[in-house]
């Protein structure tokens, strides 16, 4: 083998070694190593001794922000500290050139600095097969290197579940994070998924509660990924988890947007508590999300567990600064909770939102008659008439709503010509909205037969959308 194939093949090194004086062998992840492998190499190393503060953000080694690079900090950190490696270089290399200050320490990248060594190490042994030894069993044995530890008894779940509990009780919240993510991992690994599961849900709902949003939904996320990689149906044990870390994601009122603000710092206070809100929101929604998934695909209806779908709804309405109402229906009408989304509806109606009222009602009624649900169309309009009755007395003079009135009377019948009639007079008040029309093409479609221009819009345009 030449030299310059070694170079090419032996990728081995990481930051830390680079001070270090005598010369050990330094070893990154293997190029083209999966991203879970990598991960699971992280996991393991930072809940076996290593520190791994420097690459938290703000860490010194942070950036290059990849996993990849990531995993070769722990790794190499990982073998240094545990001396592994007895045959390679340790003995026979002189590491002074590139030391700071020597001979080849520019250029100062690992990668340099490694095929230096390597190399010296491949001359100093007769260029023999046997010098790249090394190299075999470094990176082979540190793609899996989590995975022959694994083989080892794995302590009662129980005890990292106090242990870390201790860890996020004395703050060290982030450090708790990673430890949660690498003991679950080692589950995992070892296909004792409830056990993983009761550990990152243990750490979803400590971080909560300690007002931790950003790593109680990642240890929430990772929850639902496990239900998966499990392959848990979708049942009320699995359900009632999930329920009990959605009611732990805090709610907090939110400024109205208009809030009268005088000084600089009540500006600058406000867009804090707008941001923070939206990172809530965010959060949460990629917990539920991921949960949805899960159900529909284990279990749960084809397109997600009902009640799962009333949360998400009920939160972004809650606690988002953007009410985006056309997002929130169309989780609500999968909610299989018309009275809830009727009442959500009417409060509405009282945010100041001049000219939505009755174009988030009608969105509303269409959604669920595109979805065939003549029952709860007409339970929602009945009761939302009679809710708004004193809150809103002009809802029902409104072109849309008089509409929406006759459309639901006119599908009760096979009426298609009444239906196109209708959709002609009521044009103007109709274009008010596209999604309105692509509404009634999907209800013409299903109630009549009539093809759509374009199909793809219909029902998987609306998921995606949903899930987008
Ligand atoms: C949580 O929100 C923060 C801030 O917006 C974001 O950086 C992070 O990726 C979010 N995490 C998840 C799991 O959504």
């Amino acid at each position: 083998m030449s030299s310059l194939q070694l170079l090419t093949l032996v990728l081995l090194v990481s930051t830390v070694a680079i001070p270090v004086v005598t010369c050990r062998q330094w070893c990154m992840a293997m190029p083209g190593t999966s991203d879970e492998q990598l991960q699971a190499n992280i996991d393991f190393g930072c809940s076996n001794g290593v520190d791994c503060t420097p690459i938290q953000p703000g860490g010194t080694c942070y950036v290059p922000n990849t996993l990849f690079d990531h995993a070769s900090y722990v790794m190499n950190a990982y073998y240094q500290s545990h001396g592994r490696i007895e045959d390679a270089c340790s003995q026979n290399v002189d590491c002074t050139p590139i030391q700071p200050g020597g001979t080849c320490y520019d250029p100062n990248t690992l990668l340099d600095h490694a095929s230096f060594a390597m190399n010296a190490y491949y001359q100093s042994h007769g260029r023999t097969e046997d010098a790249c030894r090394f190299e075999e069993e470094n990176i082979k044995t540190l793609r899996s290197m989590s995975r022959e530890r694994i083989k080892r008894e794995l302590p009662p779940v129980q005890e990292h579940i106090d242990k870390l509990r201790k860890v996020v009780e004395e703050g060290n919240y982030y450090g708790a994070l990673q430890m949660y993510k690498s003991i679950s991992a080692r589950y995992v690994t070892a296909q004792r998924f409830s056990e993983a599961l009761d550990i990152l849900f243990s750490g979803a709902c400590i971080e909560l509660e300690h007002g931790l949003v950003n790593c109680g939904a990642d240890l929430a996320i990772l929850f639902v990924d496990t239900l998966v990689k499990a392959k848990s149906p979708c049942n009320d044990e699995a359900l009632d988890r999930i329920r009990f870390i959605f009611k732990l994601f805090p709610r907090v009122p939110v400024p109205p947007h208009l809030v009268d603000v005088s000084d600089d710092e009540d500006v600058q206070n406000l867009q804090e508590s707008l941001g923070e809100a939206r990172s809530r929101v965010e959060n949460l929604t990629s917990f539920l999300r991921a949960a949805i998934k899960w159900s529909a695909e284990f279990g749960g209806p084809r397109t997600g567990y009902p009640e799962l779908h009333a949360m998400l709804g009920d939160y972004l309405y809650t606690e988002c600064p953007e009410l985006d109402m056309v997002r929130i229906s169309r989780h609500f009408v999968r909610a299989e909770d018309p009275e809830k989304f009727a009442s959500m509806l009417v409060n509405f109606m009282g945010r100041c939102y001049p000219g939505e009222d009755d174009l988030a009602i009608a969105r509303a009624v269409l959604m669920y008659l595109s979805m065939g649900n003549m029952k709860d169309a007409n339970f929602m309009m009945d009761e939302i008439k009679k809710q708004a009755e004193t809150k809103n007395p002009e809802l029902s003079e409104s072109d849309l709503i008089q509409f929406i009135s006759y459309l639901l009377e006119t599908l009760q019948r096979d009426a298609l010509p009444l239906f196109n009639m209708l959709r002609v007079k009521y044009k103007s008040s109709i274009d008010r909205d596209q999604l309105l029309n692509e509404l009634l093409d999907e209800i013409a479609e299903r109630f009549y037969g009539v093809q759509r221009k374009n199909p793809l819009q219909g029902m998987f345009g609306d998921i995606f959308k949903m899930m987008g």
